[in-house]
């Protein structure tokens, strides 16, 4: 089963879903699973070690054959890792969380779409003007960073605002339930970061529970009998714990069909 969407069409896919490029965690495996069923897998590219980057890459395109991308936070980006990773061919770089507009130009001038997450209406705007191909609209029951409007009056704010450059959801879309919301919301397609952390392919398990960085940004854990993954994200944000019951997505994440078919 497909689902299309302007997205959809826009990157040569089956279903209108994106597992976020959770810095570190997002690897090649929860990309290729992702992209295996018939949804963008993005990289977690984090703060540039381009070693790691290019090891998720390669595992990524051994694991699928279908278009991946990578996802960078643009405080952190080094322009040589971006150069780097366009040498690789994804079919998509996404820029998060500071100025896009040093990179946008970088990514344009090659084959990858372009998509920027922003977490307000003046990031929007500057996501239409430095060309972005898809927005991904980030309400603040996002995981990891973000800002405070929520995801449901946020996405048809953006949507209206940056027409007819199509919108991804964040935040909080969970299963196929949040899928249809988004797409109700006027968005093209959701990107999910939280539940499929809690994929089995996400490099996230390997921590067995312990602190991802202690005492640092987040903690992840899970409960023994793998039914939960638990992440307090940055106590800066002074929000509870994201909680995601493992559902089918979860379950899927390193199911030949992937995470992406159990949303639609
Ligand atoms: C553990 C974790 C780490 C994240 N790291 C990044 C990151 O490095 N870069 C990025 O663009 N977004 C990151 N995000 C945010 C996602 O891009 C996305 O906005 C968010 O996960 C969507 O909301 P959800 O978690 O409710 O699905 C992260 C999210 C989580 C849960």
């Amino acid at each position: 089963m497909t689902l299309r969407t302007k997205f959809t069409d826009i990157m040569g896919i089956d279903n209108p879903i994106v597992s976020a490029p959770m810095g570190g965690s997002a690897g090649g495996a929860l990309a290729a699973a992702i992209a295996n069923g018939g949804g963008l897998g993005l990289i977690g590219g984090g703060r540039s070690d381009f070693e790691w980057i290019r090891s998720q890459i390669e595992c990524a395109t051994s694991h699928s054959p279908k278009p991946w991308g990578i996802g960078f936070l643009s405080w952190a980006l080094l322009s040589e890792t971006l150069h780097h990773a366009l040498e690789f061919g994804p079919s998509a770089v996404m820029l998060s969380f500071g100025d896009p507009r040093a990179f946008a130009p970088v990514v344009r001038a090659s084959e990858a779409k372009l998509i920027v997450q922003v977490v307000n209406l003046d990031e929007a705007r500057v996501a239409v003007d430095v060309g972005a191909d898809v927005i991904v609209a980030q309400g603040t029951e996002a995981g990891g960073h973000g800002g405070t409007r929520s995801t449901l009056p946020f996405v048809p704010a953006v949507v209206d605002l940056v027409s007819p450059t199509p919108v991804l959801a964040a935040g909080g879309i969970a299963d196929g339930r949040g899928l249809a919301a988004a797409l109700s919301l006027g968005a093209a397609g959701a990107l999910v970061g939280t539940t499929s952390a809690a994929a089995s392919s996400t490099l996230l398990e390997v921590l067995g529970g312990r602190p991802a960085t202690p005492g640092g940004h987040f903690e992840t854990s899970f409960s023994t009998n793998g039914a939960a993954v638990r992440s307090t994200l940055r106590p800066i944000r002074r929000r509870g714990p994201h909680i995601v019951r493992r559902n089918r997505v979860a379950i899927c994440g390193s199911c030949p069909s992937g995470p992406a078919r159990a949303l639609i």
